[in-house]
C-alpha cells in the first residue's frame, strides 16, 4: 500500500466535494484552520477507541446520537444542553437493562457536512447547488447562499469549539450527576397504558440509586455518580477541513483528526478507491463504515483491510441501515461473513437512514414504528447469530419537535408541520428517543437473558 499522508486523499476518488468558486479563498481558510488549536486531544481519542474494544468483544454499548446536520441558526446552549441530558437519559436506560457500560456519544460538534443525492435543486426554473450542510453553505434558496463558500469552515469550527465547551462544563461539571439526570420528565407518559411499563423501570433504577446512597455509594465519594465522559463524532465528509484539524500528537507520535473522537464514513463515499478511505485509513481514530443495502460484503472485506489491516478492536464500527423491511434478508448475511473472515467489529444500528418516506405533503419523515422495528429486529438477528448487537445510531434532538410520526405521543402526518425545524432528515424528538431507549433496553435484556420471543 503507498505511504498515506494527511492530504494523500486528495490523488482518490473524491465524491460530494463542493465545488468552490475561488480555489485561493479555499487554500487560505485551510491553512488558517491548520494552525487553530485541536479541538480534542489524543488521549481522549485513546481512550474512546479502549472502551469500543470492549464493546467489540461483548461488554459495552455504544450509544450515538444527535441531529442529522447542526446547523448554524439552531446554535443555542438550551439545546445543547437538552441533547445532552437525553443522551445521559438514554444512557441510564440502557446501562440499567444491558447490565453494560454505556458509551455516550453525540453527533455533535462538528456534524455540519452532508452528501446530497442530487447536486442541485431546481424552484420556479432556477437551478442552484443543493444545500450541503452549514459549512459548505446555506439552506436558503438563493445564489448568494448556495455558492459554496470556504470561510464558513471557520464558523463551524467556532461552533464546534463552544458546543464542545459546553458540553465538557456539563460532562464535568456536576450537570451530569446521574440522580439529576434520573429525574427524566415522565409526564408524557402518564396517559398511556405502556406507561406503567416504564414508570416501573425508571423506580427500579431509583431504588438502586437509593440504595447505593443507603450504603455510602454517593456522588461525593463516587466520581462516576457525577462525572461522564462524554465523546463527538461526525461523518468525516468535507475533507479539507478534516485535514487541517488532522495533527501528530506529541506524545505518541501518531496522527490523529482533532475535529472530533470519532468520525465516520458515509453510506455514499465507503468504495476501495474512495478519499474518504484513503483519509480514514491514516488517522487513529476509531471509524465507523455505515452500510446500507448497496453494502457488497466482499468490498467492505477489502475495506477493513485498508481501514483496519491489524484488526485492531475498537478501530472499526459497522453502522448498518438497512430500513426495517431490509434487514432480515442483508444483516444475517453480513454478520456470517465478517465472522467467517474473524474480522473484530462492532456492531451498530442506525435504524434512522432506511426508514425515511414522504409525508402526505412532502416532508421527510420516519414512522417511530419502522425504526423501532428495526431495532428490535437488529437485536434478534444478532442474537440468533451470536453476535452482539453492540450499539445505536440515532438521529435525534432533545427538543419537542415533530419531524417522526408515531410514538407514546402519536404525531400524526398533519402534526408534523407543526414544529418541524431539522436541517436535513427527521429527527426523533425527546420523548421518542426516551421511549425507543426503554423499548430497545427491554428487547436487549431480554436477549442477554436468552429469553425467547
Ligand atoms: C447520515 O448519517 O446523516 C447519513 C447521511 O447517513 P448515510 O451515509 O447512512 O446515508
Ligand atoms: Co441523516
Amino acid at each position: 500500500m503507498q505511504s498515506w499522508q494527511k492530504n494523500s486523499w486528495r490523488k482518490f476518488v473524491v465524491k460530494y466535494a463542493p465545488d468552490y468558486p475561488d480555489g485561493h479563498e479555499l487554500s487560505a481558510v485551510e491553512k488558517t484552520l491548520g494552525a487553530f488549536p485541536p479541538l480534542v486531544f489524543a488521549g481522549e481519542v485513546r481512550s474512546l477507541k479502549e472502551t469500543l474494544a470492549n464493546v467489540a468483544e461483548g461488554q459495552g454499548f455504544l450509544l450515538q446520537g444527535g441531529d442529522c446536520a447542526e446547523s448554524f441558526s439552531e446554535f443555542d446552549a438550551d439545546a445543547i444542553r437538552d441533547t445532552f441530558r437525553v443522551i445521559l437519559q438514554m444512557a441510564a436506560i440502557l446501562t440499567y437493562g444491558t447490565k453494560l457500560p454505556v458509551i455516550r456519544m453525540g453527533r455533535i460538534a462538528g456534524q455540519f457536512a452532508k452528501p446530497r443525492s442530487q447536486s442541485y435543486e431546481v424552484k420556479h426554473d432556477e437551478k442552484l447547488p443543493s444545500y450541503m450542510g452549514d459549512i459548505i453553505n446555506g439552506i436558503e434558496f438563493d445564489s448568494k447562499n448556495r455558492t459554496p463558500d470556504p470561510t464558513r469552515m471557520l464558523k463551524a469550527y467556532s461552533q464546534a469549539a463552544s458546543t464542545l465547551n459546553l458540553l465538557r462544563a456539563f460532562a464535568d461539571g456536576g450537570y451530569a450527576n446521574l440522580k439529576h439526570v434520573h429525574s427524566w420528565n415522565m409526564g408524557f407518559v402518564k396517559s398511556d397504558p405502556q406507561g406503567d411499563r416504564y414508570r416501573h423501570l425508571a423506580d427500579q433504577i431509583q431504588e438502586n440509586l437509593q440504595f447505593m446512597e443507603a450504603m455510602g455509594i454517593d456522588s461525593s465519594n463516587t466520581p462516576q455518580l457525577r462525572k461522564v465522559d462524554f465523546y463527538t463524532s461526525h461523518e468525516a465528509l468535507l475533507l479539507p477541513f478534516e485535514e487541517a484539524l488532522t495533527r501528530q500528537d506529541s506524545t505518541s507520535g501518531l496522527t490523529y483528526d482533532t475535529s472530533a473522537h470519532f468520525v465516520w464514513i458515509g453510506d455514499r463515499t465507503r468504495f476501495a478507491d474512495s478519499a474518504h478511505v484513503e483519509f480514514c485509513r491514516g488517522i487513529e481514530n476509531p471509524i465507523g463504515i455505515k452500510c446500507g443495502p448497496s453494502i457488497d460484503p466482499d468490498e467492505l472485506i477489502r475495506l477493513l483491510d485498508i481501514l483496519n489491516p491489524d484488526d485492531s478492536a475498537g478501530r472499526i464500527t459497522l453502522i448498518t441501515r438497512f430500513g426495517y423491511e431490509k434487514i432480515d434478508s442483508i444483516l444475517p448475511r453480513l454478520i456470517k461473513r465478517i465472522e467467517s473472515e474473524g474480522r473484530t467489529v462492532v456492531w451498530s444500528c442506525d435504524p434512522m437512514h432506511g426508514n425515511t418516506i414522504k409525508s402526505s405533503r412532502g416532508l421527510k419523515t420516519r414512522p417511530f414504528e419502522h425504526v423501532l422495528t428495526e431495532v428490535k429486529h437488529n437485536i434478534r438477528i444478532h442474537h440468533a447469530e451470536g453476535t452482539h448487537a453492540g450499539g445505536i445510531h440515532l438521529e435525534m434532538t432533545g427538543q419537542d419537535v415533530t419531524e417522526c410520526t408515531g410514538g407514546i405521543a402519536d404525531i400524526s402526518d398533519e402534526d408534523l408541520t407543526n414544529r418541524y425545524r431539522t436541517h436535513c432528515d427527521p429527527r426523533l424528538n425527546a420523548t421518542q428517543a426516551i421511549e425507543l431507549a426503554f423499548l430497545a433496553s427491554e428487547e436487549l435484556s431480554r436477549s442477554n437473558n436468552g429469553d425467547l420471543w
